[in-house]
């Protein structure tokens, strides 16, 4: 089985892959720092240089467990993670069907931006066929999420 974490903040250390170490407990995976690529929002040429998008697509489509972490900002997810997802609807065909997502929250405050966070996601899912598994934003949905991660069904 093989998993990636998707992390949508900009720090690699932060809150964020804090909840991400706590969802994996050690488990192997990806980690995929959307900070650290060039993605172009969509509609934007890239000119001659072709951005990380397609590579962080086939990674993707390869794996099984797709964790997806954000912190809010102003909020809502973070503009790396909306970025990225924005640019689904250049691949709607990608078959990433089957595929479970766990969404990981971090935020001060994040009550007023999960409702909106978790839509998106889920719309995601249900576009690509893939199974929304539940949202952690604390330790003691990560360890939930982190059984479900290993208790394949
Ligand atoms: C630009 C910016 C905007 C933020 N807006 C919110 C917000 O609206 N609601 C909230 O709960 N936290 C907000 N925060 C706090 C972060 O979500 C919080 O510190 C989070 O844990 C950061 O995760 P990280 O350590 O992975 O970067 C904001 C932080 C930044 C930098």
């Amino acid at each position: 089985m093989t998993r990636i974490f998707v992390n949508g903040s900009m720090n690699f250390n932060g809150n964020t892959a804090r909840l991400g170490n706590e969802i994996f407990r050690g488990l192997e995976h990806t980690p995929i720092n959307l900070s650290k690529l060039h993605i172009n929002q969509i509609g934007q040429e890239s000119g001659q240089q072709q951005d990380d998008f397609q590579k962080v697509m086939k990674q993707l489509i390869m794996t099984d467990d797709i964790v997806i972490g954000t912190p809010v900002y102003w909020s809502s997810m973070s503009g790396y993670l909306k970025t990225f997802i924005d640019r689904f609807a250049d691949v709607l065909d990608a078959p990433l069907a089957g595929k479970r997502v766990y969404l990981l929250v971090q935020g001060t405050e994040p009550e007023d931006a999960i409702p909106y966070i978790t839509n998106v996601i889920r719309q995601l899912c249900r576009h690509f066929h893939m199974k929304y598994m539940g949202i952690a934003t604390n330790s003691s949905e990560a360890s939930k999420l982190h059984h479900l991660l290993i208790n394949k069904k």
